[in-house]
This record gives C-alpha cells, sequence and structure tokens, in this order.
C-alpha cells in the first residue's frame, strides 16, 4: 500500500509526512500517529475524540474541519485556524475568541431568579445549544481580516440565543409585535451587538457553511439585525457610508440612531398603544 503524505504548517514552515498505518483513519489519529512514530514535537488540539469538546478544529485545505471528524487524504494541507494566536504547529490560542463571548455574557448575566424561558421560547434556539466552541466560524469570518474587533459569529449567535430565550415581560406598552418584547429584559445586551456586531457583518454565510454543529450564525445575525430595526436602531455606519451620489447643497441625514435617539423615544417612550 502508497502512503499517505499529509503536510503540515509549522512556524514559518511547511513539513510533509508520509503515514505508512491503515490504522489512522480520520485526521486526529494521524496526527497521533506522526506524534507517536515520527515527530514527538509535533503540536496539536485534542480532547475528546468525538466531535464534542471542539478543541481540534484545524484548516485543511483552506477549509475549517474537526481532525477527529475528517477523513484525511493524500496531499492534505493542515494549518492552524485563522485569527488565532500560533502557539505551537496546530495550536492556537483561543482567549481573544472566547473573550467575545464574555462581552455578550456581561450584558447577559444581571440577577434575575425568575428568568426562566419557556419551553417554546428554548425551543426556538435548541440547535445554537448545540455549539462546542470549535472556533471554526470565527476562523472563517472574512469581516476579521479587517476589523479584529468585530464581535464574530459564534457570539452574536449566543447573543441571539440569550435575547430569545430572554422571559418576556408583560409590558402594556408592547403593541407593535413579538420581538419588540424581546428587548424587555435585556436591552442591553441588544445595545452590545451594535457596534463591531450586527452590522459590520457582510452576511456571506462561510460561518454557517463552517460550522460542523449545523448552527446558523447568518441566521441568527439576521434576527438581531430585524428585532434590532424593530427596537428603532440602524447600521451605525450608514451616515458615514458613501454612495457617490452628486451633492445638491448639504442635506444632513444624520448618522444611525440608537436607542437614546428622539426616533427611539418616540416609538418606545410613554405613547400609548392604539
Ligand atoms: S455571515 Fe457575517 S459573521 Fe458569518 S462569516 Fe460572513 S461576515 Fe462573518
Ligand atoms: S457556532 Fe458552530 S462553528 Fe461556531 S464555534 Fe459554535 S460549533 Fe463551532
Ligand atoms: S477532539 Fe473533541 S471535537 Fe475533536
Amino acid at each position: 500500500m502508497h502512503p499517505i503524505n499529509i503536510t503540515i504548517a509549522r512556524e514559518s514552515d511547511t513539513e510533509t509526512f508520509s503515514i505508512a498505518s491503515t490504522k489512522a483513519i480520520t485526521l486526529l489519529a494521524a496526527l497521533y500517529e506522526i506524534k507517536a512514530t515520527l515527530d514527538p514535537m509535533l503540536t496539536f488540539g485534542a480532547g475528546c475524540r468525538s466531535g464534542i469538546c471542539g478543541s481540534c478544529a484545524v484548516l485543511v485545505n483552506g477549509k475549517e474541519q474537526l481532525a477527529c471528524s475528517y477523513r484525511y487524504q493524500d496531499g492534505d494541507h493542515i494549518a492552524p485556524l485563522r485569527y488565532h494566536p500560533v502557539l505551537r504547529d496546530l495550536k492556537v490560542d483561543k482567549t481573544y475568541a472566547l473573550d467575545t463571548l464574555t462581552k455578550i455574557l456581561s450584558e447577559y448575566l444581571t440577577p434575575d431568579p425568575i428568568a426562566v424561558p419557556s419551553p417554546k421560547e428554548e425551543a426556538q434556539t435548541k440547535v445554537q445549544t448545540d455549539c462546542i466552541l470549535c472556533d471554526s466560524c470565527y476562523s472563517a469570518c472574512p469581516v476579521l481580516a479587517v476589523n479584529p474587533d468585530f464581535l464574530g459569529p459564534f457570539a452574536l449567535t449566543r447573543a441571539w440565543r440569550y435575547l430569545a430565550n430572554s422571559p418576556k415581560e408583560n409590558n402594556p406598552q408592547d403593541c407593535t409585535d413579538n420581538n419588540a418584547s424581546l428587548l424587555t429584559p435585556h436591552s442591553s445586551l441588544l445595545d452590545a451587538v451594535q457596534t463591531h456586531g450586527i452590522w459590520d457583518c457582510t452576511l456571506c454565510g462561510e460561518c454557517t457553511a463552517a460550522c460542523p454543529q449545523g448552527i446558523d450564525p447568518k441566521t441568527d445575525i439576521l434576527m438581531l439585525r430585524g428585532v434590532s430595526g424593530k427596537a428603532g436602531y440602524s447600521d451605525p455606519n450608514f451616515g458615514n457610508m458613501d454612495f457617490g451620489t452628486p451633492s445638491f447643497g448639504t442635506p444632513d441625514f444624520g448618522v444611525g440612531f440608537s436607542r437614546s435617539s428622539s426616533r427611539y423615544r418616540h416609538k418606545h417612550g410613554n405613547e400609548p398603544c392604539h
């Protein structure tokens, strides 16, 4: 049987290893075999070996894969995830990416002992609870190449999950639609996703394609945009955009508005419901 060659990014170079054994079927098993028989210094992330812990995600030929699920092929090129500091070989530091979740959580974890979502609310975001924090979506997101402060797909997906699961208060002023009531308990969470968040996403869908758990951050971001729009937010970049139109004087269309703006107060202030 011919050996199978895989090339692994190492520091500033690459190295090709030939694997003769037929026992190693998954890429992770192949990495363990290389470490055991060819190079004990090879470093990579791994844990459960069964697609649960998310620690083995790498790039295979430029696409995110869980090494413990991927069946390697001759000629594969393996590299660490994008937008993460590389600790060594395929092992990356996920601290900064996880910090995006901290920003969301800090807006969510307010003391509320009776804040229990209903089964219907939980069912709306059941798939998002399957996130294994593998960072594949983060690595696939092109916005992070130009904006390192972008909250990123899994943090925004988590924000939508928390917002959709937030228990709704019986607000007599909530006469518009169901989504408006999402604002009631955790409006600061909606605030937190406006800057470097939902409006910076290009809706390219790369995050959705990369997710091994079938989670769809792109759609969750669209849902957050919908709720934000109904709450009176708009893209804060809109006022700065140049559409190439000729100028006929100096009309002031203003910049994006927020919950503190007059439009928001007009819509959500003490206005009676009709
Ligand atoms: S859809 Fe948005 S969050 Fe997802 S990869 Fe594209 S730009 Fe990033
Ligand atoms: S949303 Fe999917 S791709 Fe992103 S971290 Fe969670 S499991 Fe991984
Ligand atoms: S080793 Fe846990 S997901 Fe691959």
